[in-house]
């Protein structure tokens, strides 16, 4: 949008206000601004609009379009899959090729291998229980949204260093969890999380409440106990609920 009225405007105004150099300088920095515009989807934006991201593990192929759909009845239309499982990545593959529309994410990335073997397939984030140099960099170079983990201020601080602004809190509840990201805010103003690890129906509204929290991972809705009994309809009504709390 802004791309296409800004040149108009320069065509009007320019003559009248703004004298030849300026005119030429922003001409110059016009890709810039072009290419900031259509940059790649921002990933605090998409986790913001996912809001609660079902953390999911996947034990038997078969469940896999089911729980997703189920989720999906029930308002999520994404989930983190981890790599926990030997099926994970087959079954990230199968819920995009039936599901194009629902948005697969990636959980549990421990090795480059595994951003590699995640860019083939094309999801739409990766997240990591932590932080290293190498995981942001190899992320960067096969351009997946990557969502790493930090549990201190100074893995913050090494994170930061790389240029990233969104992080996992992890696992959240065990090393703080509110009162931590509460402490959080004032230095490092700007930064946001998704706390994930302990989140619990009776905790993610006042997660989400916080200001430098976009969303929160969970795997309530999606237990390991509800998938081995294929309990798809509950899957559908505990996601429905969280939804409307
Ligand atoms: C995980 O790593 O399993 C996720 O953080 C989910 O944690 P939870 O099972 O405590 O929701």
């Amino acid at each position: 949008m802004m791309c296409s009225v800004i040149p108009l405007i320069l065509v009007v105004v320019a003559p009248q206000s703004l004298n030849f150099n300026f005119f030429v300088s922003f001409l110059m920095l016009w890709p810039a601004l072009v290419k900031e515009e259509f940059s790649v989807i921002d990933l605090p934006e998409l986790l913001r609009s996912i809001k609660i991201v079902p953390v999911l593990t996947i034990e038997s192929l078969d469940d896999a379009i089911p729980i997703c759909q189920a989720l999906a009845r029930g308002g999520i239309n994404a989930a983190e899959i981890t790599l926990r499982t030997p099926v994970a990545l087959e079954a990230m593959t199968l819920v995009k090729e039936a599901m194009p529309d629902f948005i697969v994410g990636a959980g549990t990335i421990k090795t480059p291998k595994d951003i590699e073997a995640l860019a083939k397939i094309g999801v739409a984030f990766g997240v990591s229980p932590g932080f290293t140099k190498t995981l942001s960099n190899c992320a960067e170079e096969n351009e997946l949204l990557f969502l790493p983990g930090v549990a201190t201020p100074s893995e913050l601080l090494t994170g930061m260093e790389t240029g990233r602004t969104c992080f996992k809190l992890f696992p959240a509840e065990a090393v703080g969890g509110i009162p931590l990201l509460k402490s959080l805010a004032a230095p490092f103003e700007g930064i946001v999380f998704c706390p994930t690890g302990g989140v619990s129906p009776e905790n993610y509204q006042t997660y989400l409440n916080l200001p430098n929290v976009v969303c929160v991972g969970g795997s309530w809705m999606v237990s390991p106990a509800l998938i081995a009994e294929k309990k798809w309809d509950k899957i559908t009504q505990l996601t429905k609920t969280a939804l409307e709390m």
